[in-house]
């Protein structure tokens, strides 16, 4: 088990800092790559390892991945017929991406597979995957959810489909905001030649759409609608290199301890600023943050930018509605930034976060009062209200779940001790330098027993 130990920030943060490269483009340029005919040469891949158990997941079922360097790979792509049976299960680890997407990837597919999860992901809903595959005649499976008995989880059973059949045309009206449930709805699309068509009630994360129309896939989109018509279509994808965007959920952690801090001035490099995950953004700058985001341009389809991230003071705000869905991976770090707001931030519509890594509504009133904060939970959200520091040192558990402990240990840079957040090694899922980026911010943080970390 892997303990950070954070100090008080002694001196506000100062610097320019890179992140790793963003996680579901990351997922996204494996599984099209693999499905491609050619080699898609992917560069700014930064290996957290969600994006490892994709590329693993993708080798056992015969797919050649190359690593020509620490931030590059090569796939070469074996075409949407391609895939073989795996020999054994797939293991997806921590990865809900992951084992969505393959259930719908899986789902067109003539041999059956297993996907295995960890302790984490075996608990998570999948019949949001599962019941669209279903209405289109696939074969998932699962175990029974341990508390809602109309749902199931890991390890799920997916195919095969008979020989000479294929996937039925679909119509689907998802009732949450989800691009794993889009795309993995999308990728099973990609295995028949009927329709599919998928609507939800805001436009979720759009980069599978951007990745697919990008290899020539004839998909088409209005608002928060999407649609596969293969009528016409060739089933073939010609690989396109792909260079991956820094991650804003990643970006995140750094600019918000540096909004917490006074005198702080962070800034992040080359991060991907799509419109449906700069929800964040907007939430902090209506609560008064000091950011600024210089347009880059543009990046393999994605827009980009560098962000300046400045102290100022922060009021409480109410957040819901449409935002929400654009900044889910974000709320837990918002807190923080609850945190040191003058009055309550409230938080709705945010029900989804119950179904993360962990219940993050549950997880966030836990480590908010451990730092002495006061808070309140809501079934769809909290209320938090704001402190002027420094925060009761803590002692956090964060069970398993990257962004929780990444939270814990920039709220720990305001508190008037020491602070300990236990259970760490999981931030190497989605951001294995995390530790090393809040030092060279010039933050003091130890790590215990903890080389992948370091
Ligand atoms: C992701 C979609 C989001 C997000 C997750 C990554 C993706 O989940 O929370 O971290 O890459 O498609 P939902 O689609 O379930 O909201």
């Amino acid at each position: 088990m892997t303990t950070l130990l954070v100090h008080p920030a002694a001196h506000p943060l100062r610097g320019s800092v890179p992140v790793p490269s963003d996680k579901s483009i990351g997922h996204r340029a494996l599984l099209f790559g693999a499905l491609c005919e050619g080699d898609t040469h992917i560069e700014g891949f930064s290996r957290g390892e969600d994006n490892v158990s994709t590329a693993n997941a993708l080798r056992a079922m015969g797919v050649a991945i190359d690593e020509p360097s620490a931030s590059s790979l090569v796939v070469h792509g074996v075409g949407l017929d391609g895939l073989r049976a795996p020999d054994r299960p797939l293991d997806c680890g921590n990865s809900g991406t992951t084992m969505r997407l393959l259930c719908g990837l899986l789902a067109g597919q003539h041999f059956r597979s297993v996907l295995v999860g960890d302790e984490s992901l075996s608990r998570r809903p999948m019949m949001r995957v599962a019941a669209p595959l279903r209405a289109r005649g696939a074969v998932v499976a699962g175990r029974p959810h341990p508390t809602r008995p109309s749902d199931i989880v890991a390890p799920l059973d997916v195919g095969p489909l008979p020989v000479g059949s294929e996937l039925a045309e679909l119509e689907w009206t998802s009732e949450i905001s989800s691009a794993q449930v889009k795309s993995a709805i999308l990728l099973s699309g990609l295995f028949t030649r009927k329709a599919t068509r998928f609507s939800e009630p805001t436009l979720s994360r759009d980069h599978t759409e951007r990745m697919l129309r990008s290899l020539g896939c004839p998909l088409r989109t209005s608002g928060a609608i999407v649609e596969i018509d293969p009528t016409g279509w060739t089933r073939r994808m010609s690989a396109v290199d792909i260079s991956i965007p820094g991650d804003l959920s990643a970006a995140a952690f750094p600019l918000v301890a540096a909004h917490g801090l006074a005198g702080s001035e962070v800034t992040v490099r080359a991060v991907g600023v799509n419109p449906t995950r700069t929800g964040w953004l907007e939430i902090a700058r209506d609560m008064g943050a000091g950011v600024a985001a210089l347009p880059q341009g543009e990046q393999s389809g994605e827009p980009v930018a560098e962000i300046h991230a400045w102290s100022a003071p922060l009021r409480g705000i109410l957040i819901g509605g449409e935002t929400v869905a654009r900044a889910i991976d974000e709320i837990p770090i918002v807190c923080a930034l609850a945190a040191h707001a003058s009055g309550t931030t409230r938080i709705r519509d945010a029900a989804e976060l119950r179904h993360k890594e962990s219940d993050r509504i549950a997880m966030m009133i836990e480590v908010l009062r451990a730092f002495g904060l006061r808070c309140h939970e809501e079934p769809d959200g909290l209320d938090i209200e704001g402190h002027p520091g420094p925060f009761q040192p803590a002692d956090v558990d964060c069970r398993g779940d990257h962004r929780i402990a990444m939270t814990a240990a920039i709220l720990a840079l305001s508190a008037s001790a020491p602070s300990c957040v236990r259970n760490a090694e999981c931030i190497a899922t989605s951001y294995p330098k995390f530790v090393a980026t809040l030092r060279a911010l010039g933050a003091r943080v130890e790590v215990t027993a903890g080389g992948d970390l370091e």
